[in-house]
């Protein structure tokens, strides 16, 4: 068994035991994918300043996101086709989530429903909404995402249209997997991805299928996913949304100061500086460059936090010194659960808390709710 110190242990792990179609679309981005690369290479610009002969004994990494309490300022973000990392992927992450003690939040596009989360875990979890145009489908999944309690309502911004990714053409992604040559074969490289996937009855889009009008099978599901996405989606939705939720409301994918004092307009509850894990637009700068500017306009009005490149705590903690309350987490813990299931889950989180703790402390830090840029060189990013 291979030994796990960090979080590219766990996606060596997963390389080897997830399909290439899978695996290629969690570990790819759109277009050159510069975005995708600067939102982890952006992090290694920042240096942290080291700090002696402070009592550090007592350290505490507990807060609030949105007002509901987290082990850490790290939460789960919504990915979709989780369930084809793993067999009842997404089932498994809330679990490892729950247990941890932060938020696990279902995508839209996710294997497992809100139904089957919210029957397998204790505490509520987070629907993240697609806004598509069948509105009385989008008004369906609320009214489900409030029947199974979902604690949160993660409205995402930037996804009316979808940004290429070569991989998953020259692959031909799809759930489930198109059994062509080239993917049986590599499937059977796979034993215990094919192992779980038989002894499990999820296997396609269990939001939409049987919900969506006019989605029973596969073949209608692709046409509607092709065709559903909103291009019009605008802040008066956001405003519609709102209220029907009547809960929290968290806005994903804001990169630009103007949309965020927007976002802070539209009364929600937190915004996430995210570029989708630079999947959309190639070419936008880092989440972790466009953080401070939208902390510094609207982080006294909402909550400000940020996604994108997070591979460890040390990220963590830079992306909080920035002015993040919070942070979601992608690709670390999808690596974790192809990799190991929901123990691989558990793990990232526990890597992440770990190297959190200990570089805070280094930093002279024993409260994350204290860390400011003061604990960072003064010349962040290049
Ligand atoms: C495989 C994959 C699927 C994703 N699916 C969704 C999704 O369904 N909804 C959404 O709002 N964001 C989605 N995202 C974006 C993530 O929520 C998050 O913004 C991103 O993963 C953060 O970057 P990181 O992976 O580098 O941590 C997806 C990301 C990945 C990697």
């Amino acid at each position: 068994m291979a030994v796990i110190t960090c979080i590219e242990d766990l996606r060596r792990l997963a390389v080897k035991r997830v399909p290439r179609m899978f695996y290629d679309y969690a570990d790819s981005g759109s277009w050159t994918e510069s975005t995708y690369r600067a939102n982890e290479s952006d992090f290694g610009k920042i240096e942290l300043r080291q700090r002696v002969a402070v009592n550090i004994e007592t350290r505490s990494l507990a807060t609030k996101l949105v007002g509901i309490d987290a082990a850490m300022p790290v939460a789960l973000a919504p990915t979709g086709l989780t369930g084809m990392q793993h067999a009842d992927g997404e089932i498994l992450a809330a679990r490892a989530a729950e247990k941890f003690g932060v938020p696990f939040t279902l995508s839209t596009m996710s294997i497992c429903s809100i139904e089957d989360i919210a029957e397998s875990s204790k505490k509520p979890f987070w629907f993240q909404l697609y806004v598509m145009r069948d509105r009385d489908f989008v008004g369906s999944l609320i009214d489900r995402a409030k029947a199974a309690r979902c604690s949160a309502l993660m409205l995402t911004l930037d996804l009316q249209i979808i940004g290429q990714r070569h991989k998953d053409i020259i692959n031909g992604l799809s759930a489930p997997p198109r059994l062509t040559l080239a993917n049986i074969l590599n499937m059977t490289t796979k034993p215990r991805w094919c192992l779980g996937m038989l002894g499990t009855r999820r296997h396609t889009f269990r939001n939409i299928v049987g919900h969506a009008k006019g989605v029973g099978d596969m073949s209608s599901l692709m046409t509607w996913v092709g065709e559903q996405f909103d291009p019009r989606l605008s802040w008066a939705d956001v405003e519609w949304i709102k209220k029907r939720w009547g809960g929290k409301l968290i806005l994903k994918g804001i990169m630009d100061a103007e949309d965020a004092r927007l976002a802070a307009d539209s009364g929600a509850d937190a915004l996430i500086v995210s570029n989708h894990g630079g999947r959309q637009l190639d070419g936008a700068p880092s989440s972790i460059r466009a953080l401070p500017p939208i902390a510094e306009a609207v982080g006294s009005r909402i909550e400000v936090w940020m996604d994108g490149g997070i591979r460890s705590g040390q990220d963590v903690l830079k992306a909080i010194a920035l002015g993040a309350k919070g942070t979601l987490i992608g690709r670390s813990f999808l690596y974790g659960l192809g990799a190991m299931g929901e123990v691989g889950v558990t793990r990232a989180l526990e890597i992440i808390r770990n190297e959190l703790d200990l570089t805070m402390a280094f930093c002279g830090r024993t409260d994350i709710r204290t860390v400011d840029q003061s604990i960072l060189m003064p010349e962040r990013i290049a």
